[in-house]
């Protein structure tokens, strides 16, 4: 037996008398206990039903990481740079581009045969400094044009996918006031997506945003992609970001997502799926970076579990990830791809946001880069109606 596969044996009896505790209590707050742990990676599961992908940092682009390069080229068929293809870094000051970090992920996904996902040419978010003072609308646009042509045809053929356009809409459906709106105009997002097809028209372009869950912020979004598409426009799926809790959405709303933008003619990519497991300030949602509660740091009320899950929330945190995953698999063909953000606990966003320095427990993957109950019962979701 390999050393992985003797772990993932010793994690299932593990889990095995975990749950013969702790299941007990309450079937419906728990996964089946006769979940088994395959020494087949996730994405074998998932052959025939949709890509499972997940986002990279920089220590795993780079190799620095090894654990971490070796759950991902093993687990997943896909990969989305969490940073390191953002603007800020590729273009930092005008028309000077670095490559380094972006060639290295490029050549990773290539060598382990891939689905390589660009993120994110056009967000007002990370964005190079210099971009914030552009006055002039044919400035603004000569800057975009240049940056979508110089990195989707570098990348032309390699990169599968682009985040074309990253979250461009309020919540009420009305477009975000971002640089590019106020410079280029309400119509700047059909451009793009005409930049980004005419530098790589084979590359699959997407339009991903948060809080898709939210009909007011979706009908926004839908309405882009059918006039995208009336345009003649090259749209070829929505993102959704999937940054969720234990308890929202609710099923029936993530439902209602995959039908409204099937609905529309495209596939669904869940494309940031984590899920906290921590207290939430008042009824923050999503992933509005720009929010941050730092008078609540250190407040333990607000980080109760700094030394580790309570099986009773773990046991939670799969039963969760398991009806989300059945859903998705019930709609599998309206939906391409599920990305996780990110792979293990221990490096995931969620730590420091909305409040700095807690520890949450949003992915597959524990602190010491183990499967946790949750990666099993992702797959034990494969198996059952
Ligand atoms: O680059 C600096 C580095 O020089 C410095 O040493 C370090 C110290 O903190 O910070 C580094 O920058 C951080 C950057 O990630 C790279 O690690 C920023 O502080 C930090 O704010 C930034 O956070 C990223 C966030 O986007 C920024 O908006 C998260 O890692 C990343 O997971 C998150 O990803 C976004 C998606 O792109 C879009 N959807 C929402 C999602 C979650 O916010």
């Amino acid at each position: 037996m390999s050393k992985k596969n003797k772990n993932i044996a010793y994690v299932s009896v593990f889990f095995s008398l975990i749950c013969l505790i702790s299941c007990s209590n309450s079937a419906s707050d728990t996964v089946s206990s006769d979940n088994e742990i395959s020494s087949d990676s996730l994405h074998n599961h998932f052959k025939g039903l949709f890509r499972m992908g997940a986002a990279i940092n920089e220590q795993t682009i780079l190799g620095f990481d090894k654990q971490s390069k070796e759950i991902v080229t093993t687990e997943f068929n896909s990969i989305t740079p969490e940073n390191s293809l953002k603007w800020m870094y590729l273009q930092p000051e005008p028309n000077q581009f670095d490559f380094s970090v972006a060639d290295k992920y490029v050549q990773l996904g290539l060598q382990n045969n891939m689905y390589i996902v660009g993120h994110a040419l056009v967000w007002h978010s990370q964005l190079a400094d210099f971009m914030q003072n552009i006055q002039s609308s044919t400035e603004m646009n000569a800057h975009v044009q240049n940056h979508v042509n110089t990195v989707v045809s570098r990348y032309k053929g390699k990169i599968n996918a682009w985040d074309v356009v990253n979250e461009a809409f309020n919540e009420d459906g009305t477009l975000r006031t971002s640089v590019f709106y106020n410079q280029m105009g309400e119509d700047y997002i059909d451009q793009v997506f005409q930049w980004a097809a005419k530098a790589d028209p084979d590359a699959d372009l997407i339009y991903n945003d948060y809080n898709v869950y939210k009909p007011s912020k979706r009908a926004g979004i839908l309405r882009l992609v059918e006039k995208l598409k009336s345009n003649g426009t090259k749209i070829s799926g929505v993102g959704v970001q999937a940054h969720w809790d234990l308890n929202s959405p609710s099923l029936q709303e993530i439902e209602q997502i995959i039908l409204d933008i099937s609905s529309v003619g495209v596939p669904v990519s869940f494309t940031e799926l984590d899920i906290s497991v921590l207290p939430s300030p008042w009824e923050l949602v999503g992933a509005e970076v720009s929010q941050n509660f730092s008078e609540l740091e250190g407040d333990p009320t607000m980080n109760p579990y700094p030394n580790g899950l309570p099986d009773a929330i773990q046991n939670q945190l799969a039963k969760r990830y398991e009806d989300i995953f059945k859903l998705f698999i019930k709609h599998k063909d309206k939906i391409s791809r599920v990305t996780f953000w990110g792979v293990m606990d221990k490096h995931s966003w969620l730590n420091d946001w909305p409040i700095k320095g807690r520890t949450n427990y949003p992915l597959l993957f524990d602190r010491n880069y183990q499967p946790k109950k949750a990666y099993q019962s992702v797959i034990h979701a494969t198996t059952t109606d």
